[in-house]
């Protein structure tokens, strides 16, 4: 039996494929590569010493999931395709939403006609609504305020609507707080097309010489130090969360949503010093005004996660950036070398 994971040759979605094997399923990836390589798919095979079959196309194209379904068995999807831009998609909601919404449509009708019915979904912790106190939990206000964030925020709201029409379904709905860092291998991490949005990989690349300075957004926020607080998670932590979640739905059904986070703040200065800290390499920087949209604190309580899938993030903020430092200095142009 195999676990199908769309997205797979991303960020999270490699490190979970890594993790996966190394628990002894055997995986299935579909991924069109418009943000990722197969590259890393390969990477993957390297650190695990297994194989991992890889069909190149889109989430939407129900044919070729047909044929994913019909030529393996297929017990659980993890769903990570679609786009994530925050930016991209305020300035292109449609592409945003058609993309996002129909590629999960399909993938669930196609679920269904072959009789698969457990899912874990790749949400995030955008879909609370900002005037939430920290830290967050589970039943607190939903309300995304940018189409990206809507998009995770209606397809949680389609699965809800699936199992409660069907409870033979299972989903686990997975609210990320900020994956960064890298398997240790070195052989896989983040790789962001263009000038990076999120704040350790551009912390990585001005390190590597690839960018002149950090611009920190604003440091007037109600924080220690006035810079933004997140709740950074180790990318392996959350990948190991990912196992947890396909176990638990094998042997439930129902939909549930778990933070998936550390439960501790760490602001932007922070995180620039311990890089700079554990590297030894100085990052500049220089204070920019704030960005549109930015909350001053964001992070979770993840009792829940801990309490039903027995998972707890272990990874330290150093050991993030020191696995961050050992992708990015040997693959100083990500996948693209
Ligand atoms: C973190 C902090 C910035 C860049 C986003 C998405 C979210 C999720 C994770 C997908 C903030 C500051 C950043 C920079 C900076 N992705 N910053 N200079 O915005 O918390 O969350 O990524 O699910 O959906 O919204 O992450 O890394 O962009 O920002 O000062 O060059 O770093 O202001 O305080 P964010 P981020």
């Amino acid at each position: 039996m195999s676990i199908l994971v769309t997205g797979g040759a991303g960020f999270i979605g490699s490190h979970t494929c890594v993790e996966m094997l190394e628990a002894g399923y055997d995986v299935v990836v579909v991924d069109n590569l418009y943000n990722s390589c197969a590259e890393a798919l390969h990477r993957v095979e390297k650190i695990t010493g297994k194989s991992v079959k890889f069909y190149e196309g889109d989430v939407c194209d129900r044919a070729l999931l047909r044929t994913i379904f019909s030529e393996n068995e297929i017990e659980a999807v993890i769903h990570f395709a679609g786009y994530k831009a925050v930016g991209e998609s305020v300035k292109k909601p449609m592409m945003y939403y058609e993309n996002n919404l129909i590629s999960t449509i399909a993938l669930i009708n196609v679920m269904e006609e072959y009789g698969v019915r457990k899912l874990v979904f790749s949400s995030s912790a955008t879909v609370y609504a900002g005037d939430n106190t920290v830290p967050l939990t589970e039943d607190m206000k939903l309300g995304a305020i940018n189409p990206y964030g809507k998009t995770k925020l209606f397809i949680e709201e389609i699965l809800r609507d699936l199992c409660a029409s069907n409870s033979d379904w299972c989903v686990a709905l997975l609210r990320y707080f900020n994956p960064i860092g890298a398997h240790k291998s070195g052989l896989i991490g983040e790789s962001p097309k263009g000038i990076p949005n999120n704040l350790m990989p551009y912390i990585s690349q001005v390190a590597v010489g690839k960018l002149e300075k950090l611009n920190v957004f604003g440091n007037d926020y109600e924080t220690r130090d006035g810079t933004g607080s997140r709740d950074y998670i180790h990318v392996v932590d959350l990948a190991k969360g990912h196992v947890k979640a396909i176990e638990w739905t094998l042997g439930n059904t129902g939909c549930d949503a778990f933070n998936l986070g550390t439960g501790k703040g760490t602001t932007v200065l922070e995180l620039r010093n311990a890089f700079v800290d554990v590297t030894g390499i100085d990052v500049p920087y220089v204070i920019a005004p704030r960005r549109a949209g930015d909350l001053d604190e964001v992070y979770a309580l993840p009792d829940k996660a801990k309490r039903v899938l027995n998972w707890q993030a272990e990874l330290t903020i150093q050991d993030m950036c020191e696995d961050t430092w050992r992708w990015q200095s040997n693959n100083p142009s990500g996948y693209d070398e």
